[in-house]
């Protein structure tokens, strides 16, 4: 973990409220997995104290080396500050922080599901999956189309499920049909989104009886993301307590709420 500060390559609004930051990608991320995630501390000066904790989105090439980029809604102060950023505007990050997804060897078919902004980890992963030659359906959801990522900017290889509230695209509905019908398919799968979503999921776990290996990125409240505060604080239903920035944010579904 390090902390850098980047200045921003490319700033863009890229569909509904939703915003994508590209950086240089300095030598202490190179290791960064898909699922972990940094620290980025918005405005000038202190004020606001706390950085966002925001999942490493994707990488690419650039005309001067590898960027990644961040991807984020734009909902409090901070994130706006964040999507107010220029080229050439610095911005401070720590990181790469917390236990990211972990895709086993030797398996083929990967189901990814995501709710809402919980896309912006699951990208990176299926990009990073595809290359390896691995199997990839992704299914999203989101209340209404502006919510839901560009098939556009995923590989072709992606097979795209989309659902939402309001039958504005894709088929009306949660995640959850979707899910409910291609776990028997899979061989793990990975998700990423709000906490209804993760109880949704584990409930069609529980009646499937399968022992497919589901992944959940949580996502945290998080003050300091590094074991310090205790505000992200989850409590598994089996007792104890994980801190998301620390103990996760990836845990077993399972661990989480059987
Ligand atoms: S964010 Fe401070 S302990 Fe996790």
């Amino acid at each position: 973990m390090q902390s850098v500060t980047l200045e921003v390559i490319e700033s863009a609004r890229l569909y509904g409220e939703t915003h994508i930051l590209w950086l240089p990608l300095p030598e202490a991320f190179a290791t960064a997995q898909p699922g972990q995630f940094v620290m980025a501390y918005c405005g000038e000066g202190y004020d606001p104290l706390l950085g966002r904790a925001l999942s490493f989105h994707r990488t690419r090439q650039g005309a001067s080396g590898l960027e990644f980029a961040l991807l984020f809604d734009v909902v409090g102060r901070g994130t706006d500050w964040l999507a107010r950023r220029e080229r050439g505007d610095e911005l401070r990050l720590v990181g790469p922080l917390g236990r990211g997804f972990e895709p086993r060897p030797n398996v083929q078919r990967m189901l990814l599901v995501g709710g809402g902004i919980g896309v912006a980890p699951l990208v990176g992963l299926a990009d990073r999956l595809v290359e390896e030659g691995r199997e990839v359906t992704l299914v999203l959801g989101a209340r209404s189309e502006a919510g839901i990522f560009p098939a556009s900017q995923l590989p072709p290889a992606v097979e795209l499920i989309v659902a939402t509230e309001d039958g504005s695209a894709g088929e009306r509905g949660r995640v959850t049909a979707p899910f409910q019908r291609l776990l028997p398919w899979c061989d793990q799968a990975f998700a990423c989104g709000p906490n209804a979503m993760f109880e949704a999921l584990h409930g069609v776990v529980r009646t499937s009886q399968t022992a497919k290996p589901v992944q959940a990125l949580l996502e945290g409240v998080m003050a300091c993301g590094m074991g310090i505060c205790y505000s992200c604080a989850v409590f598994p239903r089996r007792g104890g307590v994980k801190l998301v920035c620390h103990d996760g944010p990836m845990f077993d579904l399972r661990d989480l709420y059987a």
